[in-house]
C-alpha cells in the first residue's frame, strides 16, 4: 500500500516491508531483515513512466519519487480533458440528499445555513462523480402548529385572504403572536386543535390558508438559495403523509411497534422511537419513517443522506435502526447499500462563545440579515481599498454590488466549510472577510490574479491549454504539481469521508 510521504524523502511511501518480514523470514533466508525486504520491493517495481526514483531508508521504508513530467502531462491532460476527467467512479447512481429543511412560518435561522451549505457541497461532489442527486428540501410543513396559526389567521382578519396575506408578510412575527395567545387563551387553544382536525380532513378554507402559509414562507426561502445559489426541490413533511399509515401497518406485521402508556412505539434503541402519539397523531419520526421507505422504493435511491446539526443525531439513529429491523436497510455488516448516514455539523457560535444570536430580538439570528450583513461589510472592504488605491472612479455601482455579494457570500459558505463540520465554530465577520489567511478572500483574490496574468498573456485560454506545456522546474512548482494530483485521491475512497463521525 502507498501512502503520501510525510518524511520528505519521497512523493509517496511504502511502509510494508515492516509487517512483510515475518511472515516470510522462514521461506525467504536470503532476505535478513526488513530492509532487505524494503530493497527487494524497490528493486522489483516494473519499470514505470510514473516513477522517477525509489530509495530505502530504515527498518525498510521505500520511498518513491514521481516523475516530474509524468505529474506535468497528468494536469495537462486534466486543462484539456476537464476537471470531470478526474472523477472517481462510485459505487452507487442515485443519492437522496436531505439538507436545509427549514421550518414553514418559522424564519431560517444560522443553524439552516450549516445544512444548506454542507448540503449543497455535498451534493455538488457527488454531481462531480456524475451520480445524481435528488436535493431534497425536507420542509417542516405539517404538525399541529399549523391549526394555531391558521386560527389565528382566521380570527385576525375574518375578511379574507388578500389582507391577510399581506399581513402575514412578517411570518416570524405573527408566529410570535400566535403562539402567545395560543399559550395564554385556553379557549383559543381549544379552537386552534379543532383547526388541526379540519386541515387534516382537508376541509377546503383550511386548506388554502395552510398553502397560501406555506407559500409566503417558501418565496422567503427561495430568496436565501437564489443569493446562495442553491438549488433543491422541496417535498416536505405533508407530502409524506399518504404514505404514514401503510408504512406504519408494515411495521406494526413485522413485530416492531409496540404500546407503550398509550403511545406507539419502536424498541430497540433508547429511548423507545415514538411513532403514533398518545392523541393517535403522527409526529416527525413517523413522517421520517414513511419518507425513507419512500425513498428506497419509489425513489430508488442507494445512498441518504440527512444534514442537521448533531442534536439531532439520536433521532436519525433510532430511524435507521427501525429500518434496518424492518429488513428495509441490509444489517451493516453484510451489505453496505442501500444505506443510511446522518451528517451532522456543530453549532454556530458568537464571539462570546454562547450559540449565536441576534444583538435585537429574541430568536437565532436570521439568514437573511446574515447575508446582509457580510455583504455589506464586504462592500465597505471594497470601497475602502479601491479608494486607497485610487481605482474607484473605474467601477460601476453594479460591479461594486455583484463582487461584493460573490466576496461577502463566498466567505459565509467558506468559513463554514473549512472549519471541522462537528466541532461548534466561532462567526466572526472580520475573519471570514479577512484578505490574509485561510479565507475565501484570499483564494478569490489568487483565482482573480490567475485571471489577470492569463488576460495579459492575450491569449484565448483554449489556445493556452493545448500551445503552451506545462513544466515543473522550480521545486515549489512541483510541490503545487504535486498536490494537485492529489486532488483525485482524496476522493477516491468511496467517499467514506462524509460518514465520518
Ligand atoms: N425541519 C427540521 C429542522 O429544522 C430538519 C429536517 C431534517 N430532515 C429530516 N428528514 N428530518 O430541524
Amino acid at each position: 500500500m502507498l501512502e503520501v510521504s510525510k518524511s520528505g524523502f519521497g512523493d509517496y511511501q511504502c511502509n510494508n516491508a515492516m509487517s512483510l518480514f515475518p511472515r516470510i523470514r522462514e521461506s525467504a533466508t536470503n532476505l535478513g531483515n526488513p530492509n532487505a525486504v524494503g530493497q527487494a520491493i524497490a528493486d522489483n517495481l516494473p519499470p514505470s513512466r510514473i516513477v522517477e526514483s525509489t530509495s530505502v531508508v530504515g527498518p525498510g521504508y521505500v520511498n518513491i519519487v514521481l516523475s516530474s513530467d509524468w505529474i506535468a502531462q497528468r494536469i495537462q491532460d486534466m486543462l484539456i480533458h476537464g476537471i470531470e476527467s478526474w472523477s472517481p467512479i462510485l459505487p452507487v447512481k442515485r443519492v437522496v440528499l436531505d439538507f436545509s429543511s427549514p421550518n414553514i412560518a418559522k424564519e431560517m435561522h444560522v443553524g439552516h445555513i450549516r445544512s444548506t451549505i454542507i448540503g449543497d457541497t455535498l451534493a455538488r461532489i457527488f454531481e462531480f462523480a456524475n451520480i445524481e442527486v435528488l436535493r431534497r428540501n425536507h420542509v417542516g410543513d405539517w404538525g399541529t402548529q399549523f391549526g394555531m396559526l391558521i386560527q389565528f389567521l382566521f380570527e385576525k382578519f375574518p375578511n379574507g385572504e388578500e389582507a391577510a396575506n399581506q399581513a402575514i408578510g412578517d411570518l416570524q412575527s405573527f408566529y410570535r403572536d400566535a403562539k402567545k395567545k395560543f399559550d395564554e387563551n385556553p379557549d383559543f387553544k381549544g379552537r386552534a386543535q379543532q383547526a388541526v382536525v379540519r386541515l387534516q380532513r382537508g376541509e377546503d378554507r383550511y386548506l388554502a390558508a395552510w398553502k397560501s402559509i406555506c407559500q409566503i414562507s417558501r418565496n422567503e426561502f427561495d430568496l436565501v438559495y437564489k443569493r446562495l445559489n442553491v438549488e433543491l426541490e422541496e417535498k416536505g413533511e405533508s407530502f409524506y403523509n399518504p404514505y404514514i399509515p401503510r408504512v406504519l401497518e408494515e411495521l406494526t406485521g413485522k413485530g416492531l411497534i409496540t404500546e407503550s402508556k398509550g403511545a406507539r412505539v419502536i424498541e430497540g434503541r433508547k429511548p423507545p422511537l415514538i411513532v403514533v402519539k398518545r392523541d393517535g397523531g403522527f409526529n416527525y419520526a413517523s413522517t421520517d419513517l414513511a419518507a425513507l421507505w419512500y425513498r428506497l422504493n419509489v425513489e430508488m435511491a442507494e445512498w441518504i443522506i440527512y444534514v442537521t446539526d448533531v442534536g439531532q443525531q439520536q433521532h436519525f439513529h433510532s430511524v435507521f435502526s427501525a429500518a434496518r429491523m424492518a429488513g428495509w436497510l441490509p444489517d451493516q455488516k453484510e451489505e453496505k447499500y442501500p444505506k443510511a448516514s446522518h451528517v451532522g455539523f456543530g453549532f454556530v457560535l458568537g464571539a462570546d462563545g454562547s450559540r449565536f444570536r441576534t444583538r435585537s430580538s429574541d430568536g437565532a439570528v436570521r439568514l437573511v440579515d446574515l447575508l446582509d450583513e457580510a455583504k455589506s461589510q464586504s462592500l465597505a472592504q471594497l470601497i475602502k481599498r479601491l479608494t486607497e488605491n485610487g481605482q474607484i472612479a473605474k467601477w460601476t455601482d453594479e460591479e461594486l454590488d455583484k463582487t461584493s455579494e460573490a466576496i461577502g457570500y463566498g466567505a459565509v459558505k467558506y468559513a463554514d466549510l473549512k472549519n471541522n463540520r462537528l466541532t461548534d465554530y466561532k462567526f466572526s465577520y472580520e475573519q471570514m472577510l479577512s484578505d490574509k489567511g485561510n479565507t475565501a478572500v484570499y483564494l478569490q483574490y489568487a483565482h482573480a490574479r490567475i485571471c489577470s496574468i492569463i488576460q495579459k498573456s492575450n491569449k484565448d485560454v483554449e489556445e493556452l491549454k493545448m500551445t503552451e506545456f506545462i513544466t515543473l522546474g522550480h521545486p515549489d512548482e512541483r510541490s503545487l504539481g504535486l498536490h494537485l494530483i492529489q486532488f483525485a485521491e482524496v476522493h477516491a475512497f468511496d467517499y467514506s469521508f462524509i460518514e465520518a463521525v
